[in-house]
């Protein structure tokens, strides 16, 4: 069966689902800063991956822009150090020579005369009739600016049938049809935007404004490379692929919720970005906050973009603190001072390369937030992130409530253990649930015990790298796992006043903990006071 040839007028097996993925139009990827990190460690390897699943257009280029003076060769030759062993020598080879650059000033409007000149004649080479894809992986700063260039010299549209496609999609996404055939295809132009998408509510807002000067809603992707983990998408197919959890996913049965990103490396090389954002900007904006809206959110109509952005967005409008505190009581702020992890000694934050002696950048936080909803309303969620801890693990764990009453007595409800349903986003990735059960003994020896669905195990292959799906989602015109703008109103909206009372505190309150281990006592405090505990493997 081809893809092309699917219509919804017969049922559709969930086999044939795994094998409707659909291979892009040709197009092409022009990468601004495509000199940096992201470039090299995430982006190309990406591409390469879906390359090897044959799920790149064969007629597919990609061209790095950025400052530093390189030639196609050396691009090429960066590209393939990208790639390290991955795939094989012929398949590695054959992937770079689809890679070019080109050298400019990102203000500078020649550069963009030279990009328009360059690209003219690749989309003729490759034949994508001007469908185009401009990823910004700048600093953050340069984004509105290329944005604004790139309208300027007319590159923010296809000059052929980009209307019609559009209008074809949207016909598409009313109908929730399955997508259509890639081939035959007209132009467009999408842009992805690299996090973080501005720095609170007014230059998330300046930057929303900056694009939509140029670009229609539609043509924007604001990533966040949590939500292409397979693991991240699981949980929608777990709350809404499966009937039993739904009638228990409330607050008559759930007692709170934790979520945990927890990293053992420290700021690296990136210290000049991290010394403006902090771990609140780095982190809580945008994947902790994905992980809770899907967590909460309700189920939405369809499984069509808008119908679950929807939904994402009015569970982030519901936030609040909880009403048994506010923001200095519910937020803690840390930084890691020397340590070691791993047996591997490490400096403090202040010593990293980049980093200023007096920095009260937070490399830790965590808060104790509500859903202010009829859902969740009284159920804390306890999310935490930081960096240089013990371990590296990101997992959501729902705890549900004591069962009401005993019946083992002399055991006591409150000293049976609660289930709690886990979900291992990265390493090892899964799912476990905890439940009581009878221990080989005595008549009333009981003890919690896990059964695990493992990813490996279950699929014999390791989770795909975020940004392939990311990739793939973005040249077929999907915007399911991207950031829509009311969603990062919503989060910026309620950072932003944590943000800005941490600035005026200066150091007050800013709490220090030994790299290695799990974050300041603080953060211990912030739950055991409501006689909870961090649950950690
Ligand atoms: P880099 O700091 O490596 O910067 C990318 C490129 O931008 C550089 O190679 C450089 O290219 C150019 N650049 C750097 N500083 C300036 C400057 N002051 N003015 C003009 N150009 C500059 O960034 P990354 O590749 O690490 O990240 C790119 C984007 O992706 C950032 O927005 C980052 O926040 C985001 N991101 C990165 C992640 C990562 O793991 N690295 C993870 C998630 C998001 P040249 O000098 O050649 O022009
Ligand atoms: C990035 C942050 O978005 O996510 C980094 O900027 C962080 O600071 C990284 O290290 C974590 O991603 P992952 O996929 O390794 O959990």
């Amino acid at each position: 069966m081809s893809p092309s040839s699917t219509t919804v007028s017969r049922i559709i097996t969930k086999e044939e689902l795994c094998l409707l993925q659909k291979v892009p139009a040709s197009c092409g990827l022009i990468i601004f800063g495509a000199s940096g990190d992201l470039t090299h460690r995430k982006l190309l390897p990406s591409l390469f991956s879906l390359a090897q699943e044959n799920l790149l257009p064969k007629q597919f280029y990609i061209l790095g822009v950025a400052r530093s003076p390189m030639s196609d060769a050396a691009f090429q030759a960066r590209a393939l150090e990208s790639l390290g062993s991955a795939g094989t020598p012929a398949a590695r080879q054959e992937f770079a020579r689809h890679c070019g650059y080109l050298s400019g000033d990102y203000q500078d409007p020649s550069t963009y005369e030279a990009l328009n000149q360059r690209l003219t004649g690749l989309d003729r080479v490759y034949e994508t009739a001007g469908r185009r894809i401009f990823y910004l992986s700048t600093p953050p700063t340069l984004y509105g600016a290329i944005a604004h260039a790139l309208g300027r010299a007319g590159l923010n549209h296809s000059r052929s049938a980009s209307a019609q496609a559009t209008a074809d999609t949207r016909l598409r996404d009313a109908r929730r049809d399955l997508p259509a055939a890639a081939s035959g295809e007209g132009g467009w132009v999408r842009v992805v935007v690299e996090k973080p998408f501005g720095s609170n509510l007014r230059t998330a807002e300046q930057l929303n404004q900056a694009l939509h000067q140029v670009f229609r809603e539609q043509q924007i992707y604001r990533i966040d490379h949590y939500l292409g983990k397979e693991t991240v998408q699981n949980i929608l197919m777990f709350r809404f692929a499966n009937a039993i959890y739904e009638p228990v996913w409330n607050r008559k049965y759930i007692d709170h919720i934790q979520i945990t990103a927890a990293e053992a490396a420290g700021v690296e090389h990136r210290a000049g970005y991290y010394e403006e954002a902090g771990a609140l900007r780095d982190m809580f904006q945008n994947h902790l906050f994905q992980l809770l809206s899907l967590v909460a959110m309700e189920p939405p109509s369809s499984f069509s973009a808008e119908a679950v952005r929807d939904e994402k967005a009015k569970a982030l409008a519901s936030l609040s603190f909880p009403k048994d505190c506010d923001w200095e009581d519910c937020a803690v702020r840390g930084q890691y001072e020397a340590g070691a992890v791993a047996e591997e000694v490490v400096p403090g934050y202040r010593q990293e390369p980049g980093v200023s002696p007096a920095s009260r950048t937070e490399t830790y936080a965590a808060l104790k937030i509500e859903i202010d909803n009829w859902r969740w309303q009284g159920v804390p969620f306890y999310l935490r992130s930081g960096k240089r801890l013990t371990a590296r693990t990101t997992d959501i764990r729902v705890v549900f409530k004591h069962v009401p009453t005993s019946i083992f007595r002399p055991l006591l409800a409150d000293q049976i253990s609660p289930n709690v349903l886990h979900f291992r986003i990265q390493p090892n990735e899964g799912i476990a649930l905890q439940f009581e059960a009878k221990h080989p003994g005595p008549k009333l020896c009981m003890s919690s015990v896990t059964m695990h669905f493992d990813y490996e195990d279950a699929f014999g292959i390791h989770p795909p790298e975020a940004y392939a799906r990311l990739f793939h989602d973005v040249m077929v015109d999907d915007q399911t796992l991207f950031a829509r703008q009311d969603w990062l109103a919503h989060s910026w909206r309620f950072l932003d006043p944590i943000l800005e009372r941490w600035a005026e505190a200066k150091e007050r309150g800013l709490a220090f903990y030994p790299a290695g281990s799990w974050g300041p006592t603080e953060a211990d405090e912030l739950i055991q006071k409501d006689g909870r505990q961090w649950l950690t493997d």
